[in-house]
């Protein structure tokens, strides 16, 4: 792990205090403050600053004579703002767009590049912070996530109210067409999932506790793809549902119990509380009754899923020791912020987060509650041995 970013432990968020609390251990446990990987994404999003916001006095304006940077124009033309002058060029100077972004709840990670000005607003590319994709999903015999191609079919889009379509654009819809679909995906893959996740826990005797945990999980990953398929065909306007799914010649199962722990940190402990974390954020900007009905029971059983693979975690380093312990150490030192994709359109009120948004919940969460709880598992365990 780089380090980028310290925390102090006792400032931590809800999730990472009820996951704590989860393993019987308390939120000020182990260090001061954790390390969090820095790392640069090469995804590029657009941040559109308005002058207004610009530090300014009223009065003046800079013709910016002599610097004619490429797609501006129009500059310094007035907006209506009684006793208002908008400076004439966009800023370049790489601390203020910070700050400015900022200021709008955007968080730039990586030179801002100014592209154009469009009347009163400057358009620049920069690299969101982003992260890890999240979900559980079923990995084929090569390790890739393996998912059912999405195909018209009236078998899973039930018949729950849809969301509103009256305030919704047409490329909004597209986007949520495509996003919901994606998530849909997603969760009909985890039912496979935890269906070989609760094999594996059989094959290495762990208790009944978990093993029940991992079987609802796989019916509370089957709700959420219908609820999904349900959302995803209102916005396509075509009952959608998932195609015959491709597991593989075989389905392989961790070989020790090291290998268990691995893929259940990466995909249950970081996947499932990134999962959570990132949902509940989409929930708090959520207008749609229908959408809003879907995410509260994605967020309430992605958090019992987070704990469940921290609950795993923590029983497999008593029982497994030191190479149980390496193992989760080297997928803590390797961890990698994913990509996230750029998107067509935003539509908070139907759960659809700018990717900036999003990439910036799922690396606070990786920063504020994966490490921290990682950190404080491995202190309180070694302590324990
Ligand atoms: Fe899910
Ligand atoms: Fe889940």
């Amino acid at each position: 792990m780089t380090e980028h970013d310290r925390i102090p432990t006792n400032r931590l968020p809800p999730l990472a205090q009820r996951l704590l609390l989860t393993l019987g251990l308390t939120a000020t446990a182990g260090p001061g403050c954790i390390f969090f990987p820095c790392n640069v994404d090469p995804v590029r999003t657009r941040l559109s600053l308005d002058p207004a916001d610009w530090p300014h006095e009223t009065g003046t304006t800079d013709t910016g004579a002599g610097d004619t940077g490429e797609g501006e124009g129009d500059a310094g033309e007035g907006d209506g703002r009684a006793g208002y002058e908008p400076p004439a060029n966009c800023p370049r100077d790489g601390e203020q767009i910070f700050a400015l972004a900022e200021a709008q709840d955007e968080w730039i990670n990586g030179d801002p590049t100014l592209i154009r000005r469009e009347g009163d607003e400057c358009i620049y590319e920069y690299t969101p912070w982003t992260c890890c994709g999240y979900g559980r999903p079923y990995l084929d015999d090569t390790g890739r996530p393996v998912t059912a191609q999405a195909i018209r079919s009236k078998l899973w889009a039930d018949g729950r109210a849809g969301p509103d379509l009256t305030r919704v654009t047409a490329l909004q819809r597209r986007a949520l067409a495509a996003f919901w679909t994606k998530q849909a995906q997603a969760e009909h893959s985890s039912v496979a999932g935890f269906h070989r996740f609760a094999l594996e826990l059989l094959s290495f005797g762990a208790p009944p506790a978990l093993v029940a945990q991992a079987q609802r999980a796989a019916s509370q990953e089957l709700d959420h793809a219908e609820r999904c398929f349900a959302l995803a065909s209102t916005y396509a306007g075509q009952p959608l549902g998932p195609a015959p799914m491709r597991l593989g010649p075989s389905a392989p199962l961790a070989r020790t119990l090291a290998e268990l722990a691995a893929s259940t940190l990466r995909d249950g402990a970081i996947g499932e509380t990134v999962a959570a974390y990132v949902a509940a954020e989409a929930r708090r900007h959520t207008t749609d009754p229908a959408v809003a009905q879907a995410l509260d029971v994605i967020v309430a059983d992605e958090t019992e899923h987070a704990e469940l693979a921290w609950k795993t975690l923590q029983w497999a380093l008593e029982v497994g020791g030191a190479p149980v312990r390496q193992a989760i150490r080297d997928v803590l030192d390797t961890l990698e912020p994913a990509n996230t994709e750029l998107r067509e359109a935003e539509a908070p009120g139907h759960g659809l987060l700018a990717a900036a948004h999003e990439a910036r919940a799922a690396t606070a969460c990786l920063r504020d509650v994966v490490l921290p709880v990682a950190v404080n598992l491995l202190q309180a365990t070694r302590t324990a041995a």
